[in-house]
């Protein structure tokens, strides 16, 4: 691909699809290694755009308004930082020789329940939950009573816990289903009807799929481990703390999940533990917001693997360096321009750091931020890490 005057050293250009705060470390990592940003969003002033060179701000769910923008910018590396996307917009542009990161396909099946279930426990044969699908009340019936009781409902497409409905016997089925299809995105009906498992911890395998010596390799890194006791991430420390079968059964699993899906960039492939079960849950076919410890964790965060990984530069075996934790600094009510108290107090526990991401408003649980802390091992890490983060208040 040619495009004009190189703004930075070596000439090559991303653009972000979605401007969160995954994004945002991303752009940074990329203008470390002297790499040109273009952030996307459907609003101003998202995370990545306070760093990027340059921004849009449109509706990406819109196709031709991302074509136009990215016929406009002509970059060497499309990164899809979202689910809402226009995902057959994406193919569209691959077909044309687009870079899709970490290929359009991959985008579009990660974000459907049905069809990332589909390929890792029938194609690839990973053990999962026992599940099933219904599209209206009949068959949400006959599929629950196939999975069995307690059972989890969650819409076909939707993200960060959005439309769980946990359905505890027959009589609760129909009112669960509406309730489940009522917070999908888009207009499917679709649901997938999953045992109901005793989570006793959960991990992200960050997979990296990248160029080496003319051939693509794939490689997992340690587990980072995490605590969901909502639906929404809180907190995860790296390493974990499981045992090395589970780690090996894990990082296994993650391997082939994403040789299936394919392409280049990283993966966080999501692991529930429960007694002696290792199951796949599901896939991010981008960094995973539990990975946001590997900034503290890693040599090289899951940021900069996935930009180098999108452009073809080399990544050497990705290292654990100390223990480190990262916990989440949530908001607690609707605010435009939020403050943040206390930060003096949380900086001044050593090994602790802060990363706020600049978000221009707030709302009930919406993250702002997260405290990074490393430790001699994962249990001080943790404690900082949480200490640090009660500290600070969203106002
Ligand atoms: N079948 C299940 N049984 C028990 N807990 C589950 C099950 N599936 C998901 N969970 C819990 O809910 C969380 C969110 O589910 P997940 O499928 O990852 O949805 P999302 O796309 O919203 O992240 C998981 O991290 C896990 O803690
Ligand atoms: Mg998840």
């Amino acid at each position: 691909m040619e495009f004009g005057t190189p703004l930075v050293g070596n000439g090559k250009k991303i653009l972000l699809l979605g401007s969160g705060e995954l994004g945002k470390e991303m752009v940074i990592e990329a203008q470390r290694m002297g790499i040109e940003t273009v952030a996307v969003d459907r609003y101003d002033m998202a995370p990545a755009m306070h760093v990027a060179h340059r921004k849009y701000v449109v509706d990406m769910l819109n196709g031709s308004a991302i074509r136009a923008i990215i016929k406009r910018e002509n970059p060497d590396a499309v990164i899809a930082e979202i689910e809402a996307i226009d995902t057959d917009a994406l193919l569209d542009l691959e077909d044309q020789g687009v870079r899709v990161i970490p290929n359009a396909n991959a985008v579009k099946t990660c974000m459907n329940r049905m069809q990332l279930r589909k390929l890792a426990a029938e194609k690839v044969g990973v053990p999962t939950t026992r599940y099933a699908f219904a599209s209206d009340e009949e068959e949400a019936r006959r599929a629950c009573k196939e999975v069995g009781f307690p059972c989890l409902l969650k819409p076909e497409m939707s993200s960060s816990g959005h439309g769980h409905v946990l359905v505890k016997s027959e009589d609760e089925v129909e009112k669960g289903f509406r309730e489940s299809v009522s917070h999908a995105r888009g207009k499917s009906r679709t649901v997938i009807v999953e045992e109901y498992v005793k989570v006793d911890t959960e991990l992200t395998v960050l997979t990296y799929r990248h160029m080496n010596n003319g051939s693509i390799e794939t490689r997992t890194i340690e587990p980072i481990e995490h605590q969901r006791p909502s639906y929404y991430y809180v907190e995860s420390w790296q390493p974990s703390t499981v045992s090395q079968e589970v780690i090996a059964r894990s990082r296994e699993y993650a391997t082939r999940v994403v040789n299936e899906l394919g392409g280049l960039g990283i993966f966080g492939v999501e692991i529930i533990v429960s007694g002696n079960r290792v199951l796949f849950s599901e896939v991010s076919p981008r960094p995973h917001d539990t990975g946001l410890v590997t900034l503290a964790s890693q040599d090289i965060s899951e940021f900069q693997i996935h930009v180098r990984a999108a452009l073809g530069l080399p990544i050497p075996q990705v290292r654990v360096l100390t223990p480190a934790a990262s916990h989440v600094i949530l908001a607690q009510y609707e605010t435009w321009a939020p403050s943040y108290l206390n930060v003096e107090k949380a900086l001044s526990i050593p090994g602790v750091q802060v990363r706020f991401f600049g978000k221009p408003s707030t709302y009930d649980k919406r993250r702002m931020g997260v405290v990074l802390a490393n430790g001699n091992d994962v249990n001080e890490a943790r404690d900082k890490a949480r200490k640090a983060s009660s500290l600070i208040l969203v106002k």
